[in-house]
């Protein structure tokens, strides 16, 4: 080859996802004809409900084929308006709502459109893949905030306020999270608010998992803390995950008038409005039976019961509660060191790629989410899977 075109700066610092690498992965192994036991994604199992394919459906037959306005179609932003209204009583006019492709599209969004060079971003660790490598890509400094699973993995107020410095901007906020499905409870979010609205800073509030919350927990949504939060916060939520709507890519965010004017400006010159067809889709799924969505939280409440005994079953494994989202994350530390299968497993990746190797499950590695020592998997995958995936799991750590 004589001449190779250079890839920018910023992209040559750009760390892929290591979800999406596992998962590739696998998919490299089922091609060779073995089954295997997928926990590494994060997405639902669950196809999309009838009646908001048909929605989709029916958008493309009467013709909803074309452009839309950029930052989506009035009636969706209504819809959205209207849900976080009568869900969690907070008023947004639909100027302040921005339809994306999907919820990491509208994070994106977020940071291009509030972030200068240099500006320190705060995320709590362990954090879902993208928020670091999507700061930096805008220019920002992601600070990590390491957190303790003795104390289920929550900042506390005293280590915010200790990194907070006068390059601060934002503290990014995922409750419930991924990757470990824990939730902060009014108390703790209380303190942290305080905090914000002292220091000055503004949020970023990934309200994904909002429906997917187990037992007793109760979500709550940040802004309704204190009336001086919703001018300092931007929300991100989205069908993907409720709705079992991955695919569709639909994401959105509420945020101050000013800045969903420039983030639907940047979408106007990045990406044009989201797909129509889905946003017909979407609004049908937030206007429509709500059944689905309990159906499917029962199924994963299930889950979700299943595993935590297996996990706490298995010799020297631990994780801490899991409040929302569909995610354990447990702790793999008093196996590191050991050879398994002949070979050391001296890390969480070594772990997860032997995993998959030896015994067919995969998983992801927690030091993708800046937390080495522990281990990603999602039970978002039926009961059948998740049996037989931590049999092997058992198998692999007891070296059989
Ligand atoms: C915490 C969190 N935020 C945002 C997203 C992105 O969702 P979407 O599929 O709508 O882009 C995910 C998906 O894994 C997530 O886990």
């Amino acid at each position: 080859m004589s001449f190779e075109i250079p890839v920018s700066k910023i992209v040559q610092g750009l760390e892929p996802s290591a979800t999406l690498a596992m998962s590739a992965k696998a998919k490299e192994i089922k091609s060779n004809g073995k089954t295997v036991y997928d926990l590494s994604v994060g997405e639902p199992d669950f196809i999309t409900p009838q009646h908001i394919c048909a929605a989709g459906v029916e958008a493309m037959k009467a013709g909803f084929t074309k452009y839309t306005i950029a930052s989506g179609i009035p009636e969706l932003k209504k819809a959205i308006a209207e849900k976080y209204k009568s869900d969690y009583n907070l008023e947004y006019n639909t100027n302040q709502i921005v339809v994306s492709n999907g919820a990491k599209h509208s994070i994106h969004n977020i940071f291009f459109t509030t972030i200068n060079p240099n500006d320190e971003v705060i995320i709590p660790a362990p954090y879902w893949v993208s928020y670091a490598e999507l700061v930096k890509l805008s220019g920002g400094i992601p600070v990590i905030i390491p957190t303790e699973e003795s104390n289920n993995f929550k900042m506390t107020p005293e280590q915010l306020e200790k990194n907070i410095t006068p390059k601060t901007k934002m503290l990014l906020l995922c409750s419930p999270s991924n990757p470990t499905g824990v939730m902060y409870n009014r108390n703790e979010l209380e303190a942290i608010a305080e905090i914000v609205i002292k220091k000055n800073l503004f949020v970023l509030a990934d309200e994904i998992y909002d429906k997917l919350v187990y037992g007793n927990n109760k979500f709550v949504s940040f802004p309704t803390l204190h009336d001086k939060l919703q001018e300092r916060t931007i929300i991100v939520n989205g069908v993907s995950k409720t709705y079992a709507m991955t695919g569709w890519r639909i994401g959105w965010t509420f945020s101050p008038v000013n800045i969903a004017k420039k983030m639907g400006e940047l979408q106007s010159q990045e990406t044009s409005n989201p797909s129509s067809i889905s946003q017909y889709a979407a609004l049908a799924a937030l206007t429509g039976q709500q059944n689905c969505v309990t159906e499917m939280l029962t199924a994963f409440t299930e889950r979700r019961n299943y595993v935590a005994k297996r996990i706490n079953e298995i010799e020297g494994l631990s994780c801490p509660e899991m409040n929302g989202a569909f995610y354990a994350f447990f702790n793999i530390k008093k196996h590191l060191g050991k050879k398994i299968g002949g070979v050391l497993i001296d890390n969480s990746e070594k772990f997860c790629l032997e995993l998959l190797t030896q015994k067919q499950v995969a998983t992801v590695m927690g030091s993708s989410f800046g937390c080495e020592g522990y281990v990603r998997a999602s039970f978002a995958a039926s009961l059948d899977v998740l049996k037989t995936a931590y049999d092997r799991i058992a198998d692999f750590i007891e070296g059989k």
